[in-house]
């Protein structure tokens, strides 16, 4: 740094500062959480951390009063399970009206997406919405278009990386192509798109690449190198995320849209919940992931800025474990809001933590364990599948934090989850005599024993906080 003039390095500074202010890295925020912050606790977080974008997945009605008059640009979002409702145009409309221009006045939400669908073409869905999500993409933007939102508003479907790929026989990114089963239905959509200047939203997880595959090799999930590169026509691939990307860029020139701008709505990793999931290896990638961002180069197939969504915010303990336990771990921030690891969202890495949610409320200093004194043990089993069934045990399973306790401290850990769910309620801390509650905190040095947030976000306060942002658009609209 030395050699660079004062003054090109005023202009450098002050280039990534526009950058980091206009282009900016978002986030996502889900909620399937069994105690949610508070929306606007979520909101300042963001405000904090200077994050500028946020993805959602779906629109509810608090977290949209909580971005309102923020100036955070928001992607809404439509849920797989409203896709066929959305072919019905009078319906779309509605969705508009409701969830969209609704909020377009000064000092409401600054909406620039809606995400149609979530990952609809996941091969796992067996082609479930196959069908109904180019329709509700359609009718969406083309009941935006009507409201006369068109040009600030686009609609986008989300995708999983699986929808494109290359032929085993010539695996690069350049041979990238749509998934044949789907090919036609991209390629329309794609055409759908570009009519209205949309972008492409694609997913993209190093870590898959990884989960369930022993003989990835793991180098190449990260930004530091890997020992033999892919090359592809003299270009060297050295990371999985650049030919992930560049794979879907040659899918979209054969498409005939080379040009199309890419969302990459979804990237991250885990901190629990499989052996490739923990603090090292998200700290790892993300001291890779963000530096890169910040130094606008692209992709080989695609130089300059890349736009990029976190995955994600906050922990979700009430996620579907179906894909794996990794899901309730990929938040950079715990539960509660604390951040998991150093990061620096500049990608300046610099060594510090992000800022944390500010007023968070606990519970009591108490915790559920396996009682000691127990005589019959007989039922522990059938009382910690219980337990597990409607709290957060995913920290026990191979490879993960807890897995290391003894077999009364799996059934603590257990009763704790549930104790903690169900707000420390005496009587889920019974399990037919086998559970205790007490004030010593039995964490060990590697395994959190967490004592839940009071949670503010009952849909009661829901139902009101509609209510309210309903009559003040009654009398926007009114003046
Ligand atoms: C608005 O969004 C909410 C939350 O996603 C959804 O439940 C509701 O159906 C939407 N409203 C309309 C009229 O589509
Ligand atoms: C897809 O098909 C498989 C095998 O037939 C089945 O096990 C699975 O439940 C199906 N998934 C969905 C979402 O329909
Ligand atoms: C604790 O629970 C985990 C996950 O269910 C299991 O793999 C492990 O074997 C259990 N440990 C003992 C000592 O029972
Ligand atoms: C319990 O102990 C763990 C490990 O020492 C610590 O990280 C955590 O903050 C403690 N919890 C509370 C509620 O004091």
């Amino acid at each position: 740094m030395s050699g660079v003039k004062p003054v090109v390095w005023v202009l450098l500074t002050g280039l990534f500062w526009i950058w980091s202010e206009v282009e900016g890295l978002g986030v996502n925020w889900g909620t399937m959480a069994s105690h949610k912050l508070d929306p606007k606790t979520v909101v300042q977080m963001m405000k904090d951390n200077g994050i500028n974008k946020v993805k959602l997945f779906d629109t509810d009605a608090s977290t949209m009063s909580a971005l309102a008059g923020t100036g955070i640009e928001v992607m809404i979002a439509i849920p797989n399970d409203q896709l066929a409702d959305m072919n019905d145009y009078g319906r779309a409309k509605k969705f508009v009206q409701r969830n969209i221009t609704r909020y377009n006045f000064n000092g409401g939400v600054d909406i620039k997406y809606v995400a149609v669908g979530n990952e609809p073409f996941l091969t796992s869905y067996n082609g479930s919405f196959s069908k109904t999500t180019f329709p509700a993409l359609q009718n969406i933007q083309n009941a935006i278009n009507e409201a006369g939102l068109g040009d600030k508003i686009k609609a986008t479907v989300p995708s999983n990386a699986d929808v494109y790929g290359s032929p085993t026989s010539n695996p690069v990114p350049s041979a990238g192509r749509f998934r044949p089963d789907i090919n036609d239905l991209m390629v329309q959509m794609v055409q759908f798109l570009a009519q209205n200047n949309a972008p492409f939203t694609v997913n993209i997880y190093p870590f898959l690449s990884l989960y369930g595959n022993d003989h990835f090799p793991i180098d190449f999930a990260f930004f530091d190198g890997a020992p033999q590169p892919v090359v592809d026509n003299g270009i060297q691939y050295t990371n999985v995320f650049d030919a992930n990307y560049d794979t879907l860029v040659s899918a979209l020139k054969a498409a005939g849209y080379g040009d199309m701008p890419i969302i990459v709505g979804e990237v991250g990793w885990p901190t629990d919940g499989d052996k490739n999931a923990n603090i090292n290896m998200a700290y790892r990638f993300y001291n890779g992931l963000l530096p890169r961002l910040a130094s606008n180069r692209g992709t080989p197939l695609r130089p300059g800025a890349i736009d990029v969504y976190l995955f994600g915010f906050i922990d979700e303990d009430a996620k579907s474990i179906a894909p794996g336990s990794f899901e309730r771990h990929w938040g950079i921030f715990r539960y509660d809001g604390q951040p998991k690891f150093a990061m620096d969202l500049s990608g300046r890495g610099q060594n510090t933590f992000l800022v944390p949610a500010q007023n968070v409320r606990y519970q009591e200093k108490r915790w559920c364990q396996f009682n000691p004194d127990a005589k019959d043990l007989s039922k522990l089993g059938e009382n910690i599948n219980y337990a597990c069934t409607f709290a957060d045990c995913t920290p026990l399973g191979y490879g993960s934090s807890c897995n290391g306790l003894d077999a009364n401290g799996n059934a603590s850990y257990a009763f704790n989850a549930y104790f903690q769910v169900q707000n420390q309620n005496e009587m889920a801390c019974n399990f037919q005599g086998l559970a205790m509650v007490t004030t010593q905190n039995i964490s060990t040095p590697t395994c959190s024993f967490n004592i839940q947030i009071v949670g503010t976000y009952s849909s009661a306060s829901r139902a009101s906080v509609y209510l309210f942002v309903y009559l003040i658009v009654l009398a926007v609209l009114a003046l």
